[in-house]
């Protein structure tokens, strides 16, 4: 019985963890939501970026290109909580000013 639960468990916790994939490595805050909400929204073309590829003056421009490039490709941009919420996530973690 205690196999059965430990495995159940385990179980569990595999498939809550399977929206990001595990040799994703590095990335800030990686058990949190807003991550997982970042990985939803950056991942679908290329590998979502490192949030120290800029500094925190340049992510917003570079998030409104990319919602260019989500309508180019006929997906819908981002929504504006999820486009927050990933542009609040880049910014906290970006570059510091004179890296
Ligand atoms: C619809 C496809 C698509 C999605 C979704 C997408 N990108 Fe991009 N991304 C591109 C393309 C195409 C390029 C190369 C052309 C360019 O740089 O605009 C690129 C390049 C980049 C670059 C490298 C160029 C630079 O300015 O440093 C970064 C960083 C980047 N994307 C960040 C993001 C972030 C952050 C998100 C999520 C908000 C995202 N991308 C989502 C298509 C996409």
């Amino acid at each position: 019985m205690k196999l059965f639960l430990l495995t159940l468990f385990s179980a569990a916790v595999l498939l809550s963890a399977c929206d990001v994939p595990s040799q994703l490595i590095n990335y800030p805050e990686m058990g949190s939501a807003r991550f997982k909400n970042y990985y939803a929204q950056c991942s679908a073309c290329h590998a979502p970026p490192r949030p120290t590829a800029h500094k925190a003056s340049e992510w917003p421009s570079v998030i409104a290109r990319m919602q260019e490039h989500r309508i180019e490709n006929r997906m819908l941009p981002m929504a504006a909580p999820e486009m927050i919420a990933v542009r609040d996530y880049l910014m906290q973690h970006a570059a510091k000013p004179g890296n």
